[in-house]
């Protein structure tokens, strides 16, 4: 068996910055709100009109990460690509990847694990090469999130929230057994599956039914029961840490950095607290970003990277909550 490390990193968030006053043009809301619940400052929102999407910021994110790492694009043996928000209901994007980086025909995988996406990915990479099936593969969160949100006040409650972005990093083969992926934790809960929802288009509710929907048929904007699932993030989020601690037989005090999807902030300090974990051993960049779901962790993380804030054999600690329910963690020695 192999392990399996991080040598590469990279995000991109489109220009664009959408600030809490300018959401208080479009909708009933203010800054003090968003901040005061949120922790949210501002978020990158792609510009109406641009060609941008998850798959062409996830091949940004990704062109970065190949070179940090090193590698070209021809050492990559398989991709797998994260988000909730595709170019395109069928294929997904990982193929788009493959093509848009003129890679050789390797498998491509898409995941649709929401704001866990990321840590679901990672934790599938890592299995492919422990195994030693691949040596290098391409891990992308992206998310195009503005296109989609009902920018009204009655969308208000979801839609303050997220922002549009993309992180990616090359997972590698090491032979070095006490450096990388240590274990990865993964949950679901699919009873809950409504309280954090998307539910058109879907096979029971096809575009043409949506085009000719009324004006109050919301079910193509994103439900959240936040409250619930604010609930139940403390809960499983706490709950799927002390999982990877006690499976590598670690404390709190032994993370380095802690870095939570970046959910709420609300949410990380709740846990920064439950497990008294110090400023400095937690990283947070939701005020700048928004939650970016499945991209939100692998910008913290590439961020936290090029701050110099990850260094070697640091005790580095990933975990997201999300719709599905969807839940888990990832703790990696660097
Ligand atoms: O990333 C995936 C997982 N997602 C999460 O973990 C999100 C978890 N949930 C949350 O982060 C929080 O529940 C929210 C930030 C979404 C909402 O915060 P809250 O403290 O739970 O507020 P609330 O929904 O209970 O709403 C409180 C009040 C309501 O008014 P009334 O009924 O008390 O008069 C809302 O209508 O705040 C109102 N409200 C707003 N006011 C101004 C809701 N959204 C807004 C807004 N601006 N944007």
């Amino acid at each position: 068996m192999y392990n399996s490390k991080i040598t590469g990193l990279g995000f991109y968030v489109p220009d664009n910055i959408v600030t809490n006053d300018d959401l208080s043009k479009m909708m009933d809301t203010n800054d003090e709100w968003i901040q005061e619940r949120t922790g949210i400052k501002q978020r990158h929102w792609i510009k109406e009109g641009s060609n941008e999407t998850s798959s062409t910021m996830g091949a940004k994110a990704a062109e970065r990460a190949i070179e940090k790492s090193g590698l070209t694009k021809d050492d990559i043996d398989f991709i797998i690509f994260a988000t909730l928000s595709p170019d395109y209901y069928f294929p997904g994007c990982g193929v788009q990847i493959q093509d848009m980086l003129e890679m050789d025909t390797v498998g491509a995988l898409d995941i649709r694990n929401q704001c866990s996406g990321f840590v679901y990915a990672l934790s599938t990479a890592d299995q492919f090469i422990k195994t030693g099936m691949y040596k290098n593969i391409l891990v992308i969160g992206s998310e195009y999130h503005s296109n989609g949100l009902d920018k009204t006040t009655r969308g208000r409650g979801v839609s303050v929230i997220f922002g549009d972005g993309a992180g990616a990093c090359v997972l590698s083969r090491t032979e070095d057994n006490n450096k990388g992926i240590l274990s990865s934790h993964l949950h679901s809960q699919g009873k809950y599956a409504d309280k954090l929802i998307v539910t058109s288009p879907s096979i029971k509710h096809w575009v043409p039914e949506i085009i000719n929907a009324e004006e109050e048929d919301i079910s193509y904007f994103p439900y959240m029961d936040g409250t619930f699932v604010f609930k139940n993030a403390v809960v499983r989020f706490s709950e799927v840490i002390m999982e990877a601690l006690a499976a590598n037989q670690m404390q709190s005090t032994d993370i380095d950095l802690f870095i939570p999807h970046q959910a709420n902030l609300r949410i990380a300090q709740y846990i920064q607290h439950k497990f008294k974990l110090k400023d400095d051993q937690v990283y947070n960049n939701i005020m700048n970003y928004g939650n970016t779901t499945a991209a939100s962790i692998i910008i913290a993380l590439s961020e936290a990277s090029e701050k110099g804030l990850v260094k070697e054999n640091d005790i580095v600690l990933l975990a997201a909550f999300g719709s599905g329910f969807t839940w888990g963690s990832v703790l990696i020695r660097w």
